[in-house]
């Protein structure tokens, strides 16, 4: 009869085996998931997220230092407060904003971090999407916006419904040195329009077509506490590690203002889709595709995420509980980093990589 361990042994050798490596952090065991290396699958079955150990906790927070997206099966939250209490506790976080309710306004749960994704949804036909749709969570609900996302499946489609990510971080790096230098000041400003009064994206998702500024002005018109929303962000964030991404929810984006006075939506809109589409071809992306109990956590500053083509799954359930924790730092832009001396200022000099943004995005 084949032990816990023999089996355990077989499951890593034959991810071995494969394309992606296999490493141990703190006494957890992890495979890396993309070439880019920005995400790791936790393979330790008997970890369980709720009950770790201080070892475990430790080597969690070091694979959030290390990765930018951690997938982890097997967990159940039976409370919503579970699944709060496991983000909360290996995160610093914004516990000023959670008591003001954060920003959630859409399908919320008893926790206001919470909030549930259902599928067949009225609601959600009428306003979502129906094809691919690259974000960030939550831009236009604060200053300082979610920092780490949590989302746990509860029921998934047998195919279809996976969540894409793609890395913000590479999205920069493979740009022209040239649109580097162009987009590192602009700043991006943002209301809460998202769903309402034909907003639209285009298939690919990686910028709005509708007339923003006709979208923007009649949601104004609604004179509701969302319609007022409005923040700024820099498009550009840098991490603590000097690492540059770019920081867009294309959902809600209005315009750009450069240095030399704001760009019209439409060209913000143009410039969106060149800068995002790189970034988010097949080859960049990490697809993951869920199964009840997943738990997916993200850096939501350094990774852009996805739906797929509703049409695929629109006859079978899918319902995932997203967890979205808010920051205590604002988004830093390249002007901060460079003044702090984390990055040195950048030049156009160098190697100039090939961007081809007429290519189009595709899923996986
Ligand atoms: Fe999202």
């Amino acid at each position: 009869m084949e032990t816990d361990s023999t089996a355990k042994k077989r499951k890593l050798d034959e991810v071995e085996g494969g394309s992606s490596s296999v490493i141990q952090v703190g006494g957890l065991t992890v495979r890396e998931v993309h070439p880019h290396g920005f995400g790791c699958e936790v393979l330790d079955e008997d970890l369980d997220l709720k009950n770790m150990s201080a070892q475990q906790m430790q080597a969690f927070k070091d694979l959030m230092d290390k990765y930018d997206v951690i997938v982890v099966h097997g967990q159940d939250f039976p409370e919503t407060v579970d699944q709060v209490n496991v983000i909360t506790s290996l995160q610093p976080h914004n516990k000023e904003l959670i008591a003001k309710g954060h920003g959630n306004n859409f399908d919320t749960t008893d926790h206001p971090l919470v909030r549930n994704s259902v599928w067949p949804s009225e609601k959600y036909v009428k306003v979502v999407h129906p094809g691919y749709a690259w974000h960030v969570d939550g831009i236009a609900w604060s200053e300082t916006p979610i920092i780490w996302s949590c989302l746990h499946c509860i029921k998934a489609p047998k195919k279809g419904g996976e969540t894409l990510f793609a890395s913000s971080v590479v999205c920069y790096d493979l740009l022209d040195e040239a649109v580097k230098a162009k987009i590192d000041r602009l700043t991006a400003e943002y209301y809460d329009d998202y769903q309402v009064h034909g907003w639209k994206l285009d298939w690919f998702g990686t910028h709005r077509t509708d007339d923003v500024e006709e979208t923007r002005q009649l949601h104004a018109a609604e004179g509701t506490e969302r319609s007022k929303r409005h923040v700024t962000h820099p498009l550009v964030h840098v991490s603590k590690d000097g690492k540059k991404s770019i920081y867009t929810g294309n959902h809600t984006l209005y315009r750009f203002i450069g240095p030399d006075g704001p760009m019209t939506p439409a060209e913000t809109h143009k410039l969106t889709g060149e800068i995002l589409t790189p970034g988010v071809q097949p080859e960049h992306v990490f697809v993951m595709r869920w199964k009840p109990n997943d738990v997916a956590f993200f850096n939501n500053r350094r990774m852009l995420h996805s739906p797929t083509i509703i049409e695929r799954f629109k006859n079978e359930e899918r319902h995932i509980k997203q967890c979205f924790l808010p920051a205590i730092e604002k988004v830093k832009s390249v002007d901060e980093a460079e003044r702090e001396g984390l990055i040195k200022p950048a030049t156009t000099s160098g190697a100039q990589k090939t961007s081809d943004a007429s290519t189009v995005a595709a899923s996986g």
